[in-house]
């Protein structure tokens, strides 16, 4: 084949699959198989291998992803990407109805939508070509997620149709449609990886990854909502909603368009009683002035658009009976008492158990054996019991009682003054703290060695590990005699421990599991001290002048380096070759904050936060998140709390802009 010919039929098989794409997954009406499809892609992929030369970012071939990894770039948004306001019942929308009113007059039309939680994206496309696609990030600045967004095959690569800007950016909700979600979870159990709590947070983690060809194997969609800047194209909302779908964008068809509060009402009602009939989650709905005359009158808050407000929802219930009370111990001994339910469906999925949290909770809710419960599905993914049907309840039914003695070693439990849960004090003979300590240890944030909670299991149950030090022991022949172990997987295993002992010691830190030591305790913990030999003897003032570090982390810290057994574990772990100290963080760029701590507030027009923050470390100042009298200089952005501007005027705290921050640095 010709370089001419090749280029010919790179073009038209691209406009072919845009074709077929846009069929499947926008109007959802397929005019080929999924095999001839197939065919065409790898004719495509093989074309463009061979003549690299016609390669094109936005080809149908990148819809299946790249297996590089790239760390995620942040910009600037064009238009600042803002939040709505909520209301959760009837009198807060006709407060926001009300005023409304008082601004454009009784004329008005309110165009209802519905609430879609996802993620928000912005996207941007230039003469039709898509070019970038940035998350909300703070508001000013966001994630490029283009490569993640170009394996969405409902979203255009290119826009057909009239009109169309030359320059135009779009908003919408990247979600995880519920088939997609249930089938993504079921995998994850299988595969012994936690499951994703809700749709929402599984889009998120897939729109975050660094690979795309993981991402493209995921179900993702995206819901459009916004043109920012349509004042200059349109004159209300729902023609703007309008051309969007003409150009090739999916808009649901869910949305009306009402002239009165009463219509407004009656679609909130249809929606709260319907959502679970739709083939994705929402959140609420909302409502938006759809005259954009008006909505430019009306204007904007510092953070919100004065002409839409979004209505929630309130959390799905289902009601169920408490069949009998589990209780589980965690790996700091910590005991949770988990209802098994009667199976019931809510919110997608059917719920067959649910956490009573601590023993304070149950009598609270005075939760017993055979009670007839509501249930409510927060953000978490187990379900919450929030009521007992009282009258449903049997008249000789008792109050529960929590246990007293572990269920799984029978040690006596202790529950201290201050805290609400029971502990089992038998750290070193109870298994499951045993084995929650060795999960905990090689989780992905800390010492990332490969090995599911079904192999710790094993590993403990054959007393080849009975602490985190004897993993270092293992041997090939003691792994690949194991039940389902083979050659190859023994050896992936004694791999992923070698590599474990390259793992920096700030991680190694965390992986000890040392109470109230989090990721970023260990963090500042060794960056302050640099060796585990410099940790171990510094005493509570010492650990209490750290960043972040206060009383009760500093005691627990003095408390576990106080145990022998603790003791004989660490230097097990140094034999081993772990990392136990580190050299000093990255040298400092400069002295010029040295000594100055300051205090960021509000939305930046050329940095986010975090890269705020980085600076004033680099420069060898102290960012604090609470203004004091110790505070020097408060950053101030945009849209900086007038709490915090009223403090920082009764200390007299020297407040600068973005611009004085760079010049002081200068930069
Ligand atoms: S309009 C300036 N419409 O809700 C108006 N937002 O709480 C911008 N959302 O960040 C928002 N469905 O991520 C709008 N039909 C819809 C929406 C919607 C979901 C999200 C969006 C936004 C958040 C605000």
């Amino acid at each position: 084949m010709t370089q001419e010919q090749a280029k010919k039929r790179i073009n038209e098989l691209r406009k072919i699959l845009q074709e077929h794409n846009f069929n499947y997954y926008v109007k959802s009406n397929p005019t080929i198989s999924d095999f001839e499809y197939d065919l065409l892609i790898n004719e495509l992929q093989t074309l463009e291998s061979e003549f690299p030369q016609f390669d094109n970012e936005n080809s149908p071939s990148r819809r299946v992803g790249s297996d590089l990894n790239r760390e995620f770039e942040s910009f600037p948004h064009r238009y600042p990407m803002l939040s709505l306001g909520n209301t959760y019942n009837r009198e807060e929308l006709e407060e926001f109805d009300q005023r409304v009113k008082k601004v454009v007059g009784d004329e008005v039309a309110y165009f209802c939508e519905l609430k879609y939680d996802g993620i928000a994206v912005a996207l941007t496309y230039r003469k039709g070509t898509f070019q970038q696609a940035l998350t909300r990030g703070d508001g000013s600045r966001g994630d490029d997620v283009s490569h993640n967004i170009r394996t969405i095959r409902s979203i255009p690569l290119h826009l057909h149709g009239d009109h169309i800007p030359e320059d135009l950016e779009i908003r919408g909700e990247v979600i995880l449609p519920a088939e997609g979600f249930e089938k993504l979870n079921k995998e994850r159990e299988k595969n012994g990886e936690a499951p994703f709590a809700n749709p929402r947070n599984a889009a998120s983690g897939t729109l975050k990854m660094q690979n795309s060809a993981l991402v493209a194997k995921r179900p993702l969609d995206c819901l459009f909502y916004f043109i920012p800047g349509e004042q200059k194209l349109f004159q209300t909302h729902h023609e703007s909603l309008e051309a969007a779908r003409s150009w090739g964008f999916k808009v649901p068809e869910y949305n009306i368009l009402t002239h009165s509060m009463s219509e407004v009402f009656d679609y909130i009602d249809t929606w709260e009683s319907d959502r679970a009939d739709l083939p994705f989650e929402i959140d609420g709905v909302v409502i938006k002035v759809d005259s954009i005359l008006l909505q430019q009158q009306l204007g904007f808050t510092a953070k919100t658009p004065r002409w839409a407000i979004s209505y929630k929802f309130r959390a799905e219930q289902a009601l169920s009976r408490v069949l009998s009370i589990d209780f589980q111990v965690g790996r700091t001994g910590a005991i949770t008492p988990v209802a098994n339910l009667e199976p019931v469906q809510l919110a997608g999925t059917i719920v067959k158990r649910a956490t009573l949290h601590n023993a304070d909770q149950i009598s609270l809710l005075d939760i017993r054996l055979g009670d007839h419960v509501h249930v409510e599905k927060g953000g978490e993914i187990i379900p919450k019991i929030v009521g007992v049907d009282q009258k449903q309840r049997d008249p000789s039914s008792k109050p529960f009682r929590f246990i007293s003695t572990c269920p799984e070693c029978g040690t006596q439990l202790l529950r201290k003054e201050d805290e609400a849960a029971h502990y089992c004090p038998n750290e070193t003979g109870c298994p499951p703290q045993i084995k929650g300590r060795i999960e905990h240890f090689i989780s992905r944030k800390a010492m990332e060695i490969n090995a599911a909670e079904a192999t710790i299991d094993l590993l403990f149950r054959e007393g080849l590990v009975k602490d985190v030090s004897d993993l270092y022991t293992l041997n090939l022949d003691q792994v690949k005699n194991l039940d389902r172990f083979g050659e190859k997987s023994a050896q992936n295993l004694i791999s992923s421990i070698e590599n474990s002992r390259q793992v920096p010691f700030p991680r190694v830190l965390y992986a000890l599991g040392i109470r109230y030591v989090g990721e970023t305790v260990a963090r500042k913990l060794a960056e302050a001290f640099l060796s585990l030999e410099r940790l171990m003897e510094a005493n509570q003032e010492a650990l209490e002048e750290v960043d972040e570090i206060g009383e009760r982390i500093a005691q627990s810290l003095r408390s576990w380096f106080s145990e022998e057994r603790n003791i004989h574990l660490l230097n097990r772990l140094k034999s081993a070759g772990l990392q136990m100290e580190m050299d000093r963080p990255e040298t400092l760029i400069s002295q010029l904050l040295t000594g100055k701590t300051l205090v960021i507030s509000g939305v930046f027009a050329h940095h986010s936060r975090d890269e705020l923050k980085t600076m004033i470390e680099q420069h060898g100042g102290k960012n604090s998140a609470s203004i004091s009298a110790r505070t020097d200089y408060i950053l101030a952005g945009e849209n900086m709390g007038p709490s915090k501007y009223q403090k920082a005027q009764k200390l007299g705290i020297e407040i600068i802009t973005e611009e004085q921050f760079m010049s002081m640095l200068a930069l």
